[in-house]
């Protein structure tokens, strides 16, 4: 890339270990610090929930607030810049860890001191006392956005790339080349927007086009700006950012296919087909290493997976299951929403009964799969183990532990959970969709090759012959050691995936360079 560092903003509303509610934050967490270990000047914003986990050994700095322009007037925002803790050797960023490559962490944080208090809530983006989204989520996230690069503005350094990710950054390409176009700190700036689920996309009523600072005579049928007679923060994003990606290969093609993936953004993503790069995610292989993992009470590696017997047997002791018949141990851990394939479980409930396996599930989210989970446990307490709620330490006791692990996913953008499972050496039985498709090769018996188990259509009896397969050859040791060797010696680190994204930004910088940079008016009259 350039010859000077490349100074670089990720705008996120997630990102660990500060704020996590799936895996955009241990996405956002883990690239922004392998950039910074390979050289580059990196600040992620993230907005100031009162949550927020800043572990022991980060600095806290002041930073000065301002006022961010907000419909016909104002809103005060305040600033805080955290560091993480140099660690020598490590990968952590900071000033320590990436200095010897000249890079650089920091993260901004953005509060809301107006009177609604848009971050300095219990939840992220529900209420947890209400079990719903904030209603106030457009403005929300709108006010972060401009926040964020209101900032950057007033700090005056140039800055090269705008990373911004999902609907909730979907404003930031937008007023970068809009209210902020003119300001020194963009003068050269290249946007990238990357589509982490295209199911969320934040979809408003139109006045709050009038709070981003555009008039009514903008919201016309077909524009930027208008989606099925609504505002659309993830379709804002799509049209204005330089460059596109999201976070598999298989979920580029997918989403431009329509159907049951593109979620009416199909047209836009066709439209913008030959910007649009899939680059598969990593992951964060030092907090995801069973031979460092803290969560597990014994280590174990690909040359000594004899450790892994013991995790087991903490695991299975943990979910109360009797050693004795001592069936496989199939997990899953995930958010409790329509994507992630649950109601495949609720039909195939007696089918799942007759494998002789015990199922270990751990996730939080509607109360409509809450309930389910509940009352299979409830009914099968030898068979379901469920534990509700975001439980960083089980979630690592289930990789370690299990033997085999379920994603039956309706679809997937990418998918972390898989890639952790082969890593640990646990077995993972998926559905051939988006990332799970491109991380996961089915497992065939004849040629002794795949590290999983892979099922077509999104059905129960589909989904039960997978798991029926894997457990077939999780019984035949010398198969099973096939299986976890070939996946554990995979390498799923961000190394592959910051060479993708070093290559989005360079392009990116070469057309803004080449004045191809969108407008207003451009983005306008190519609708
Ligand atoms: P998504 O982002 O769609 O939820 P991913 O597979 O990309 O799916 O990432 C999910 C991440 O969130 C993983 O790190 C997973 O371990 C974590 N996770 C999901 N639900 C829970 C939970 N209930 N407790 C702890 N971790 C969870
Ligand atoms: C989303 C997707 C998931 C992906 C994650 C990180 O939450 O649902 O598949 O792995 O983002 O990119």
């Amino acid at each position: 890339m350039s010859e000077r560092p490349t100074t670089l903003l990720h705008v996120a509303s997630e990102m660990t270990p500060l704020a996590k509610a799936g895996g955009l934050g241990d996405v956002i967490g883990a690239l922004a610090a392998e950039q910074a270990r390979r050289g580059h000047r990196v600040t992620v914003a993230l907005p100031a929930y009162r949550s927020l986990a800043v572990p022991e050994g980060w600095t806290r700095h002041p930073h000065p607030g301002c006022d961010v322009p907000w419909g016909l007037g104002v809103e005060p925002a305040g600033f805080e810049i955290l560091r993480p803790p140099a660690r020598p050797g490590g990968r952590e960023g900071g000033d320590g860890g990436a200095g010897a490559s000249g890079g650089s962490l920091e993260v901004l944080l953005v509060e809301h001191r107006g009177a609604r208090r848009f971050f300095d809530r219990e939840g992220i983006y529900d209420d947890p006392a209400r079990g719903q989204s904030y209603p106030d989520g457009a403005e929300r996230f709108m006010f972060f956005a401009r926040a964020a690069l209101q900032a950057l503005a007033r700090r005056g350094e140039p800055i090269d790339i705008l990373h911004a990710h999902d609907h909730q950054a979907g404003w930031v390409p937008c007023f970068a080349r809009t209210h902020l176009a003119a300001e020194p700190a963009f003068a050269g700036v290249a946007t990238v927007f990357t589509i982490h689920n295209l199911g969320y996309q934040g979809i408003h009523d139109p006045w709050v086009l009038g709070l981003a600072g555009f008039g009514r005579e903008l919201f016309y049928p077909a524009g930027p700006f208008e989606f099925f007679g609504r505002v659309n923060d993830m379709k804002v994003g799509l049209l204005f950012a330089d460059l596109l990606s999201t976070v598999s290969p298989r979920y580029a093609r997918e989403i431009q296919s329509g159907g049951e993936f593109g979620f009416g953004l199909e047209g836009v993503l066709q439209h913008r087909s030959a910007d649009l790069r899939g680059i598969l995610n990593g992951i964060d292989d030092e907090t995801w290493d069973p031979a460092r993992d803290r969560f597990l009470p014994h280590p174990y590696d690909r040359a000594h997976p004899e450790g892994k017997l013991k995790v087991r047997a903490a695991l299975r002791e943990e979910c109360g299951f009797p050693a004795s018949p001592d069936w496989p141990l199939v997990g899953t851990v995930t958010r409790l929403v329509e994507q992630k394939g649950l109601d495949l479980i609720e039909q195939a409930e007696a089918d799942l009964l007759r494998l002789d396996a015990r199922f270990i599930i751990l996730g939080a989210g509607q109360p409509r799969f809450q309930e389910l989970l509940t009352r299979l446990m409830i009914r099968h307490p030898q068979r379901f183990y469920y534990r509700a709620g975001f439980d960083e330490r089980f979630a690592h006791l289930i990789e370690g532990g299990c033997d085999l692990f379920l994603m039956p996913s309706r679809y997937e953008p990418c998918g972390l959970n898989q890639m952790y499972s082969l890593r640990y050496g646990t077995l993972p039985v998926v559905r051939a969709t988006g990332g799970l498709a491109d991380t996961v090769s089915d497992f065939d018996l004849e040629a002794r090759t795949g590290t999983g188990f892979v099922f077509q259509r999104y059905e129960a009896a589909e989904m039960v012959a997978a798991l029926r397969r894997g457990l077939t050859a999780w019984r035949q040791p010398a198969v099973r050691a096939g299986l976890m060797e070939r996946g554990m010696s995979l390498d799923f680190s961000w190394r592959a995936s910051a060479d993708g994204y070093d290559r989005l930004y360079a392009d990116a910088l070469a057309r803004v360079r080449a004045g191809a940079a969108p407008t207003l008016d451009s983005v306008r009259a190519a609708m």
